[in-house]
């Protein structure tokens, strides 16, 4: 009997009842005497959870159907006597050499038609119902055996879905195409109007006809394109399903996950939250770039915001180097520490590692690892064990959850639109708004969500929607609502442009905001890389603009800037308009540091937004967590010399282990998670 599936979005969170600390273990590359010394040293860490058997399907299946777990048996068993539980992997993205020569046909196959051949890891189509009735088989010996097994604390499927091979272009993945498309559209006439087939008669008349977007001599039909980023994207988290479904079939209480990849294209992460128990997510920042903290801040907030805040788990991130950069800078003393806390203070009820001991052989045996190469007598150990010691203190902020009263707005039906070729300006992406908006919001220590357009958004002040190009009716109607009722949106270009056909909405630009807007755009004016223009605001400040302008015509909204150069010299390039009982501000134009800092001073003045902490020193880091009766102010100082926070109330140093008042010195990258209880007469 097929067991019900809970819908996890809606079902109970994960119950954690401690920080997990641990990383990825894979015994199976070092003999056996090595596993006693494994187990010892991960207790003398701190260790109490380990991901297990991630790449090892060879080894639990050496031919075909014949399962040897007599291995796996005693490490399980080993693991538990040492107080550590087990994230049980199945491992099914590095398929058997046995498997790929007895189905060929189940190798990856690129837009180019090139085949990916065993030899590394991910070498399967996901449409290939050989590869997943292997995957379902092996998924299913792995539950029935270990199911009851005290050391099993969660399920982890398969690892980071979508990466090195997003796509698969083989005959299996174009059949499956075909088949996405009938249940999508029914008929061949709902198909040609939503690609918009007219154009270069590319009209279909039998379903066969259909080929996934190969390579072409010009540019491919963007719905086309569209349409199949959407099938992939689902074909992932079907594969993710029916493991899922197999592994809740045997042991239903048990979480199941599967590691995210940051802002990874080829899956719409919203969509795939829904389907697990908790998320977590890989994170491996460079720490040679002096803005690394920005950048982990922003995948902690993604991951976070991907089931509306509940606490989630950080599954990988190195301990120092990792092995696939051109060049692979080392954390320096303190930063992994930090990078941890920062996990922590924004969200993660677990801090994780790839991997636990240093791969001798192999392609990663440059990568760091929790027990490096130079063993116990070296920094990384030390700091690894010295983490382990200090997460328990976190233990009481389990259920604290980071809130925000901004979101920036994330769909990544947006996102494959938006960078589908043809467009004004080839080289608008996406992520460079993102990033921008966040960073600015990082700088001032104020917290921010990352959020659907058609979701819930009436927790939030202020809404950022950058580059939302593709909109829906109803992620339209919502942003509307939410202005009406109070809300302050902030919009900047190419907005509200195609429906989700990738079709131009009919009317004016921006189709669906031009009444919340009280502006038309006439034309976008994309510049050269050398093009410059510059605005001037109402309030007498001058900014530079480069890469694009808005030619925009005010209908209701008031101009905060005006261009100053080229033939639309004098129209305005930052509006607001006041609507109903809240405002939207549109920016039309690609707007220098300085004055996006300007135009966020503004919006936030607005929707009344205060940052964690105020007049902190630069470089300090300032994130909350609360529950209904407690809560924990991280401070983080991302500066190699010492600062000093003013406090807005004494509490008690968990890291540090003693009270503090009114103010408190954090060494050059030192840490500190102030406790206080919530004091509820306060209105
Ligand atoms: C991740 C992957 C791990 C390991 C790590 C190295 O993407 O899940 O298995 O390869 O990268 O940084």
């Amino acid at each position: 009997m097929q067991p019900e599936v809970v819908h996890p979005a809606e079902g109970k969170p994960m119950n954690f009842t401690q920080i997990y600390f641990g990383g990825d273990y894979n015994p199976e590359q070092w003999p056996e005497e090595v596993w006693a010394e494994d187990a010892r040293l991960m207790q003398q860490a701190g260790v109490n959870l380990v991901s297990l058997g991630i790449f090892a399907w060879a080894r639990i299946e050496p031919r075909p159907g014949a399962f040897d777990f007599a291995w796996l048996d005693r490490l399980m068993d080993l693991l538990h006597a040492h107080g550590v539980a087990v994230n049980l992997a199945t491992p099914t993205a590095a398929p058997p050499a046995w498997m790929v020569r007895l189905h060929p046909e189940m190798l990856p196959v690129t837009a180019d038609g090139v085949t990916l051949w065993h030899g590394s890891r991910r070498h399967y189509c996901p449409h290939n119902p050989d590869y997943r009735r292997y995957a379902r088989r092996v998924a299913a010996a792995l539950a029935e055996r270990y199911k009851s097994h005290p050391a099993l604390a969660m399920w982890h499927v398969d690892n980071e879905y979508g990466c090195h091979v997003g796509e698969c272009f083989c005959p299996r993945s174009t059949a499956a195409f075909r088949d996405w498309l009938r249940a999508r559209y029914a008929t061949l006439a709902g198909l040609n109007a939503a690609w918009g087939t007219a154009f270069w008669s590319q009209t279909y008349t039998d379903w066969e006809e259909i080929e996934p977007p190969r390579a072409a001599p010009a540019q491919k039909n963007p719905a086309q394109q569209l349409d199949w980023a959407r099938f992939t994207s689902d074909s992932w988290l079907a594969c993710f399903q029916e493991q899922r479904d197999v592994l809740k079939a045997a042991a239903p209480g048990v979480p199941v996950t599967t590691n995210f990849m940051s802002f990874h294209r080829p899956i719409d992460y919203f969509e795939f939250a829904r389907h697990e128990d908790v998320v977590s997510i890989d994170s491996y920042p460079d720490t040679s770039d002096p803005g690394w903290a920005a950048v982990s801040a922003m995948t902690f907030d993604l991951i976070r915001s991907l089931r509306q805040g509940e606490p989630w788990i950080l599954m990988e991130q190195a301990a120092s180097q990792v092995n696939w950069r051109q060049r692979n800078a080392v954390k320096k003393p303190g930063v992994m520490r930090l990078g941890s806390l920062q996990a922590v203070a924004r969200g993660a009820n677990g801090i994780l590692f790839f991997q636990w001991r240093q791969s001798r052989a192999g392609a990663e045996k440059f990568h760091s690892a929790m027990l490096p190469h130079a063993g116990t007598e070296s920094r990384t150990w030390s700091e690894v064990q010295a983490l382990g010691r200090e997460l328990p203190r976190l233990n009481a902020l389990l259920r604290g959850r980071a809130e925000a009263q901004v979101a920036i707005l994330m769909d990544w039906n947006n996102w494959w639109a938006l960078e589908l070729d043809s467009k004004p300006s080839n080289d608008l992406k996406l992520l460079p708004g993102l990033r921008a908006w966040h960073r600015a919001l990082y700088r001032r220590n104020i917290p921010v969500d990352f959020a659907h357009p058609e979701s819930d958004l009436s927790r939030y002040r202020l809404v950022i929607a950058p580059h939302l190009y593709l909109v829906s009716d109803a992620a339209a109607a919502n942003l509307s609502a939410w202005v009406e009722r109070g809300g302050v949106l902030l919009m900047d270009y190419f907005s509200g442009i195609v429906d989700p056909n990738e079709q131009i909405r009919p009317g004016s630009y921006p189709a669906p905001f031009r009444g919340l807007l009280g502006l038309e755009i006439e034309e976008f004016v994309p510049y050269s890389p050398e093009g410059r223009n510059s605005v001037l605001t109402a309030d007498g400040r001058r900014f530079e603009t480069r890469f694009w302008a808005d030619v925009i015509h005010l209908r209701g909204a008031e101009a905060l800037a005006r261009f100053e150069q080229d033939y639309f010299a004098g129209s305005a390039a930052v509006t607001r308009n006041a609507y109903s009982r809240g405002s939207a501000y549109y920016l039309g134009a690609e707007l220098e540091p300085a004055g996006l800092e300007w135009l966020l001073e503004r919006v936030l003045g607005e929707a009344e937004v205060q940052p964690v902490l105020a007049g902190l020193p630069e470089g300090v880091e300032a994130q909350r967590r609360a529950d209904s009766q407690r809560e924990w102010l991280f401070l983080l100082n991302h500066n190699a010399f010492p600062v000093r926070v003013r406090l807005p109330a004494g509490g008690r140093d968990l890291l540090g282990g003693q009270a503090v008042g009114g103010e408190i010195e954090l060494p050059a990258a030192g840490a500190a998670v102030i406790e206080t209880v919530i004091d509820r007469s306060r209105p």
